[in-house]
């Protein structure tokens, strides 16, 4: 069941996180429904403009409408990762996607206030939730190139005046966290005083935390192991979900360690069995592999075992 990241945020709101999972193919979109239902928690399907012309826009909207039929069970939304205004348009008017994310937070800040709020204006026009972004992170995203010195954190006061005038359903923060595989080096780690302070200036506005992979060592190891050279990579700690999550953040980002687990997966493969040439060989461990994957990123955000709850609140869009 497709339903909006509102209903979902309501019920985890200060209790838990919900997984938000990015896919870029058939197999990762059946682990994906998989892990969740093993792990029975509602979830974010996030597609970026990258996954949507990776083979063609239409093509994963096919699949997860077809994996709804596959999995009855599974509650989920579906959401446009780090969109530009464009792509907010043509996902409001698909009647596919239940939320959009308009990122204009490389602009200046009462830029970023025009553009979200005219994001805003037609999402909600037709039913569909926004969420936007304020402050920067480090690392790469596809059309913003910030270096982890530039990264500029959320400041909270302009985050309240920024939702207020924006009408935006969710806000992603940047409390020190980037996308990829390198977030951290030496003592840095998450800012929770941020997160405390927008709490205390917007009680119960749901927060999103992007850049959340954890680049777990023994992944790392295992890749290297197999031919990989990732040197020094480093994420955030599983541990501290559930405290962002009882300061208001209620939507985890996590790409990255999905896309490790592919990348071990595969090298192993061709290391082990270097005899085999079809693609369903590895293609089936993956499966597994990232099913179980999710199952356990669900647990450590609290939102495994809590669909039966959620599904008797929520409808479909
Ligand atoms: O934040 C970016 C996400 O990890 C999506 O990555 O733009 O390469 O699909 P992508
Ligand atoms: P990671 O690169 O840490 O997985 O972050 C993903 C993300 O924020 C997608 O929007
Ligand atoms: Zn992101």
């Amino acid at each position: 069941m497709i339903v909006t990241t509102k209903e979902l945020f309501a019920h985890a709101y200060g209790r838990y996180a919900i997984g938000a999972y990015n896919i870029n193919n058939l197999e990762q979109c059946m682990g994906l429904f998989q892990g969740n239902l093993e792990s029975r928690a509602p979830f974010i399907i996030q597609i970026s403009k990258g996954a949507r012309s990776y083979t063609h826009k239409k093509m994963l909207e096919a699949l997860i409408r077809t994996a709804n039929e596959i999995f009855p069970d599974a509650v989920f939304a579906v959401h446009l990762d780090h969109g530009d205004e464009a792509t907010c348009y043509d996902c409001i008017e698909s009647g596919f996607y239940s939320s959009v994310m308009i990122d204009a937070s490389g602009e200046p800040f009462e830029k970023n206030v025009e553009i979200t709020r005219r994001v805003v204006e037609a999402a909600h026009a037709k039913g569909v939730v926004v969420e936007a972004e304020l402050g920067q992170l480090g690392g790469v995203e596809e059309h913003v190139s910030v270096a982890e010195s530039d990264a500029k954190l959320t400041d909270p006061a302009q985050a309240e005046e920024f939702v207020k005038r924006t009408g935006c359903d969710s806000l992603a923060c940047a409390i020190g966290t980037s996308h990829g595989a390198y977030k951290f080096s030496g003592t840095q780690s998450l800012h929770f005083e941020v997160l405390e302070e927008i709490q205390k200036r917007l009680p119960g506005f749901p927060l999103v935390m992007h850049g959340s992979s954890s680049v777990p060592k023994e992944e790392v190891d295992r890749i290297n192991a197999a031919g990989g050279r990732l040197k020094g990579a480093k994420g955030v700690d599983e541990g501290q979900f559930a405290r962002a999550a009882k300061l208001g953040v209620t939507k985890v980002n996590i790409d990255t360690d999905g896309r490790l687990v592919w990348c071990r997966v595969h090298r192993e493969s061709f290391r082990d069995q270097p005899e085999n040439f079809d693609l369903r060989s590895p293609g089936k461990v993956f499966m597994k592999e990232y099913a179980k994957f999710i199952a356990h990123k669900n647990q450590v955000l609290g939102s495994a075992g809590r669909l039966d709850e959620v599904r008797a609140l929520v409808r479909p869009r």
